[in-house]
């Protein structure tokens, strides 16, 4: 089996940061989420990953060329303009080839093992095999109804939905979906919708499956999305300390890259700091993310994601995302926290 890894979305919710950066690119628990996925995708047996990516891609590119400690083989394939989930299938045909293969997209983070997912998907050989998931508002997903082992009918945001059972971005497909994404047309939002083509090969009497998950999922599509995420992903760390604590007390799960050095600081994990930071006379976490190269002194941040190269001195934060590279100068270490939301480059004085 393939995999085919949608990272093609422009991620305009999530602006200013995917100004400078592709969404999937954006790091949470000091990795972009783009190798969490992957991190996921190398406990199965695929081994060749297709990736779309829109016209801000390139750094997606110039990154798997340099990092593949998991050995894929990656082909990249563009999409100049965002047509739609279905579309993505027909600008992979010739890299898909005949092989059935994983979809996944690329902005969907869920804690569900997909390795017996592609077992079974490779012994049962539907024709489709979809994750579902229960949620509160399935308004707002493909929804789909289901009957003994088979899906019998998909249906992108219904305003009335006949089930609850959302679909989440990971579905396994044969290569009929080939066939199936070459029938369909665009949907009310101008786009060929996967859920469509889905419900094409329904129609055709082929055999769509389901498996049905109830462990976290998110969608990073919003910043709310992407801290809630950050969290997740942080209450899974462990502690590892290669850099060098001094002089601090430390409660909870603390990893420290190397070359990084924390001093006079409070830290309630969990709290991940990247390679080559210092760090003094700070509280850090919980749910703290910092990225290689910053520099943080005299600060208060919780809940928050600091990304490379920030300087930040005499600030109180949570809720909040610092871009690359932005400076932040206060005298507010002890004032109320602040909900910053900084693109790269930014320079503030408060
Ligand atoms: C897409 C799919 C939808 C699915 C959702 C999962 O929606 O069209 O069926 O439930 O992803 O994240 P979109 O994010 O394009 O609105």
């Amino acid at each position: 089996m393939k995999a085919l890894l949608l990272c093609g979305g422009e991620g305009t919710r999530l602006r200013p940061f995917t100004h400078t950066q592709p969404k999937v690119l954006l790091p949470l628990a000091h990795q972009p989420i783009l190798f969490h996925i992957l991190d996921s995708l190398a406990t199965t047996t695929i081994r060749e990953v297709v990736i779309i990516i829109g016209p801000n891609g390139k750094p997606i590119v110039e990154l798997l060329r340099k990092t593949n400690p998991w050995g894929f083989v990656f082909t990249f394939v563009d999409q100049p303009t965002p047509l739609g989930l279905a579309h993505t299938v027909l600008l992979a045909r010739e890299a898909l080839g005949n092989t059935p293969f994983l979809m996944y997209l690329g902005d969907n983070i869920l804690d569900e093992p997909l390795r017996p997912l592609v077992n079974r998907f490779v012994r049962e050989k539907p024709d489709a095999l979809l994750l579902l998931r229960r949620v509160k508002n399935p308004r707002h997903f493909g929804v789909a109804q289901i009957d003994g082992k088979n899906v019998v009918h998909v249906e992108e945001k219904p305003v009335k939905p006949q089930s609850n059972l959302a679909l989440v971005g990971v579905y396994l497909f044969s290569p009929a979906i080939h066939q199936a994404v070459r029938v369909i047309s665009p949907s009310a939002r101008g786009e060929l919708e996967i859920t469509d083509a889905i419900q094409q090969l329904i129609t055709e009497g082929k055999d769509v499956n389901y498996h049905l998950f109830s462990g976290w999922w998110k969608d990073t599509g919003t910043v709310t999305d992407l801290l809630a995420t950050n969290q997740y992903l942080l209450k899974k760390l462990t502690s590892a300390v290669d850099g060098e604590v001094k002089k601090s007390t430390v409660k909870g799960v603390l990893k420290v890259a190397q070359g990084s050095t924390l001093k006079n600081c409070r830290v309630k994990g969990p709290v991940t700091i990247g390679a080559g930071c210092r760090i003094s006379g700070s509280t850090l976490g919980p749910y703290l993310a910092v990225g290689d190269g910053t520099e943080i002194v005299d600060c208060n941040l919780s809940h928050t994601l600091v990304f490379a190269d920030a300087h930040l001195k005499g600030v109180t934060l949570t809720g909040s995302i610092i871009g690359e590279r932005v400076r932040i100068n206060g005298q507010q270490k002890m004032a109320a926290a602040h909900s910053l939301l900084v693109g790269a480059d930014a320079i503030l004085e408060l």
